[in-house]
């Protein structure tokens, strides 16, 4: 088949998501030179640029064997002589001048620490930057307008920089279906994000809520939360309502999601009971801050109706490069749109609906990939 091991070059497909891309492989100093370009790229608002990037590394990431040279990469497709540039310095000097002028350059290591918080993207962070900030003392100095999600994340940002170990993430994850349970004993929760790719860290947790009645989830996140708020469990959250106005073939995402901090008491590692809750309940914010025997975790959650489940499923399984390419790919090829509600035929005008991930590949006639191969 089109995604077994590739014993010759040629035969690569053009398409991340026709192509099996596991989390290790053998040119990561490659790959980690051409993401800083990508992202160097994202800062200066070169998107196109940036793509170009991403899909020269999302190739090299399912190559089965490492780079010996330039005739390796003659024939992949998305290598082009920039990318073939980089990877030629790499092979013959060990580092490649021009990503190294990236890393000491004093715009990509501001940009790169002011996206890093929660709630700051590109185009806030390139406007501070050009406002003359450099480090998060200037944000906490400056009388500056920040949001009430930004100012959590300059709170939280050494918790948050921290990596999620799948541990705690298993942790965060009896803490959601707690909460959860408590009101609809039956519902359905899936870890999704990089831990469903098989990570072994991530920088957030990533969970996926469903269940058969769709009464069922009325009110449930909501519900939830106050139960997490209540136990003081709850740093930050906000809600995004579900969009009810999406159209058919958009491939707009509005499912009810909560973008939250939770923090995790330390003492947690070793004690599984409740009594726990009550010590970090009677704590404010503040004492939290400086008792350091808890720590905060970026989470997630989403709701998703049954009937649209496979889709959200695979939607936020991610990567994020193939979650892009599975849409280009379904749009270019199948001129279908793919969202994480649906999937429609804009040539026959209608929904296919799906009770599985692979009902989805099905539907775009590509091989089924596991989770653990979606890591372009
Ligand atoms: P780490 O969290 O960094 O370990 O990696 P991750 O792959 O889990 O990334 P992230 O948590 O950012 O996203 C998980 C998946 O959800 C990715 O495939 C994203 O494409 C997807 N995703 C993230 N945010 C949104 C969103 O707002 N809407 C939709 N539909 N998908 C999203
Ligand atoms: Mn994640
Ligand atoms: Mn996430």
């Amino acid at each position: 088949g089109s995604t077994e091991s590739f014993d010759n070059v040629t035969q690569i497909p053009s398409y991340a998501c026709q192509r099996r891309t596991s989390l290790l492989h053998q040119n990561k100093e490659i790959t980690d030179a051409l993401e800083i370009l990508a992202l160097s790229a994202s800062f200066q608002g070169s998107e196109a640029r940036s793509l170009a990037f991403a899909r020269s590394t999302s190739v090299l990431k399912c190559l089965p064997f490492k780079l010996q040279s330039l005739q390796d990469v003659k024939d992949l497709p998305w290598c082009g002589n920039h990318c073939k540039r980089v990877i030629q310095e790499i092979l013959e000097d060990g580092v490649c001048m021009e990503v190294e002028l990236v890393k000491d350059s004093e715009q990509y290591q501001s940009m790169k620490l002011l996206t890093s918080i929660f709630g700051v993207g590109v185009h806030t962070a390139k406007k501070w930057y050009q406002e003359g900030v450099r480090s998060l003392s200037d944000l906490n100095n400056n009388k500056r307008k920040l949001t009430a999600e930004q100012r959590a994340g300059l709170l939280h940002y050494k918790d948050l920089q921290q990596h999620v170990t799948r541990e705690e993430a298993e942790w965060v994850e009896h803490l959601v279906v707690r909460a959860l349970q408590s009101y609809v004993p039956d519902v359905q929760v899936t870890m999704t994000g990089g831990f469903r790719r098989g990570k072994e860290v991530g920088h957030d947790v990533d969970f996926l809520i469903t269940h058969p009645k769709e009464e069922a989830l009325n009110g449930l996140l909501k519900k939830a939360i106050s139960w997490l708020e209540s136990k003081g469990y709850l740093l930050y959250h906000h809600v995004k309502a579900r969009s009810q106005s999406f159209s058919k073939s958009s491939t707009m995402d509005g499912h009810e999601t909560c973008y939250s901090i939770v923090s995790l008491p330390n003492y947690y590692k070793h004690n599984w009971d409740c009594e726990a809750e009550e010590t970090l309940k009677n704590l404010d914010n503040s004492e939290k801050e400086t008792s350091h025997n808890w720590r905060a975790i970026r989470v997630d959650l989403v709701v998703a109706p049954y009937s649209e489940y496979s889709y959200a499923l695979l939607g936020w399984t991610g990567s994020k490069h193939f979650e892009r390419e599975l849409r280009r790919y379904s749009f270019e090829v199948k001129k279908m749109s793919l969202s994480s509600h649906g999937l429609f035929d804009n040539e026959k005008k209608c929904l296919l609906p799906a009770a599985s991930e692979e009902e989805v590949f099905a539907h775009l006639g590509l091989p089924f990939l596991l989770p653990f191969d979606r890591n372009a």
